[in-house]
């Protein structure tokens, strides 16, 4: 062997990661919270014999930004709890696979991580259960139900935080918990026989308040002080669970814990929907488009993000421009993944003046191609709740100014986004 050989293959060696010398940090810190024994994550990442006998699998799954999951792209809005895997992260997993998994000194390998699985934000002033637990088949389609907690309040309160703690986390893929004042979702859960009722893209009713959303790996926080969900008093709190079958069955009963305001919060947090209902996508689309246009006549803080479509919705892009013509990207949403809906809240809510326009851009694929289209072959698509629809819809919450910005608000989203048809169907109970 020439020196020079040599040389090359000591460098290689130097330069090769270990398991302990950095992989395994790295696994504990982005994966194991999912990947631990119990949690949603389909197999364990902890030890070395976890992550050896994958490291090819592992390798490919991050380079490809499959995993960890976090679907919002870079420079498109600062959120709290990013999964995200730097570029020199990504380049370790790779060669390690490459250099053959080697584990280096296993007597320096990092401590297995320890989890706390209690409240993160210390004890709710209001804890809401499922009425009963709900099972789950071995197999078949996911579920999506809808569960009613009543929440016991005489009084209205306002909410600065809700932490969702699934009862199986095995099951549960994510939960969105809605406001109900009029009584409609109980009145669906009693028609049907188990515990809630079933749905897919929606909540089955019109939601008279938005709490919040829940998706693997997401932590509670608190909104800015000064600011909270209104929770009317004699209200029910709703809340949507997709079960994702494991294989066997499962049973579930989670809950829900609420954090209120000290005192009535004076910015309350409200829901605007930006949403286009003309959806009509032919058989065969590849690459159908749908926008939103929405100029706000108030000021408006943005607080958090939350796009929504089914299965075949591939891309989501949302952006303000203000008066001036500046441009502040919201949220941009690049290989969409009904599987991975996150409530993305902002770092630093964002403050846009009067006169702004929001834009969001989304792409269809209702081609055979498209390996989640749930019809085969393809057929025409509309607006609508079920797994064969589809809807386009950025949620954002929001803060005005006051009351009175507030009520400007509503109507002007009335007059912009919601057409005649929108409130037949909902007043049908659609
Ligand atoms: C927020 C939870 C979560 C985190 C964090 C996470 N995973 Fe996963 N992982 C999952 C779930 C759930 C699945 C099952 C497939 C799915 O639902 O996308 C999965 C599947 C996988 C798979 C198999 C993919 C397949 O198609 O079967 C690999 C490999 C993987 N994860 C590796 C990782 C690695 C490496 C990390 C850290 C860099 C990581 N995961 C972080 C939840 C997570």
């Amino acid at each position: 062997m020439c020196i020079l050989s040599v040389l090359t293959l000591c460098m290689a060696t130097i330069a090769e990661p270990t398991y302990s010398g950095s992989v395994a940090a790295l696994l504990h810190k982005n994966c194991a919270g999912c990947h631990r024994s119990g949690e949603v994550g389909p197999f364990p990442l902890i030890s070395y014999e976890d992550a050896r006998k994958r490291a090819g699998f592992i390798a490919k799954q991050v380079r490809a930004k499959k995993m960890p999951p976090w679907k919002a792209e870079a420079g498109h809005g600062e959120f709290f709890d990013e999964r995200r895997l730097t570029e020199a992260e990504i380049s370790t997993l790779e060669a390690w696979a490459a250099a053959g998994a080697p584990r280096g000194d296993a007597s320096a390998e990092p401590a297995v991580p320890t989890f706390t699985d209690g409240w993160q934000l210390g004890k709710p002033d209001l804890i809401v259960r499922m009425p009963a637990a709900f099972t789950i088949p071995a197999d078949g389609r996911d579920i999506y139900q809808i569960f009613v907690m009543p929440s016991g309040l005489t009084e209205t309160r306002t909410v600065a935080a809700i932490e969702f703690r699934p009862g199986n986390r095995r099951v549960v893929h994510h939960a969105i918990a809605i406001v109900d004042s009029t009584g409609t979702a109980r009145r669906r859960d009693a028609a049907t026989p188990e515990p809630g009722y079933p749905t897919f893209g929606g909540f089955g009713i019109l939601p008279t308040g938005f709490l919040g959303g829940w998706a693997p790996g997401n932590l509670p926080h608190r909104l800015q002080e000064g600011m909270g969900r209104e929770l009317p008093g004699g209200a029910d709190i709703v809340v949507q669970i997709h079960y994702h079958p494991t294989g066997k069955p499962e049973s579930d009963r989670s809950e829900l814990g609420l954090y209120f305001t000290p005192k009535p919060a004076a910015k309350l947090v409200r829901n605007l929907p930006l949403v286009s209902r003309d959806i009509d996508i032919p058989a065969g689309e590849s690459a159908y488009k749908r926008m939103v246009r929405f100029t706000t006549p108030e000021q408006l803080t943005v607080v958090g993000i939350m796009p929504h479509m089914h299965l075949l919705g591939r891309e989501m892009k949302t952006r303000a421009i203000k008066p001036d013509g500046s441009e502040i990207p919201l949220v941009w949403i690049r290989d969409w993944d009904f599987n991975w809906q996150d409530t993305y809240l902002y770092r630093k809510p964002i403050t846009v003046p009067a006169g702004t326009r929001f834009e969001v851009d989304a792409v269809y694929d209702n081609s055979a191609a498209n390996p989640r289209n749930p019809q085969s072959p393809p057929k025409r698509v509309v607006w609508g709740e079920q797994t064969e629809n589809e809807m386009c819809v950025c949620f954002m919450a929001v803060v005005t100014k006051d009351n009175a910005a507030a009520v400007k608000l509503r109507q002007e989203f009335f007059k912009q986004l919601v057409t005649p048809s929108m409130i037949l169907r909902f007043l049908g109970g659609d």
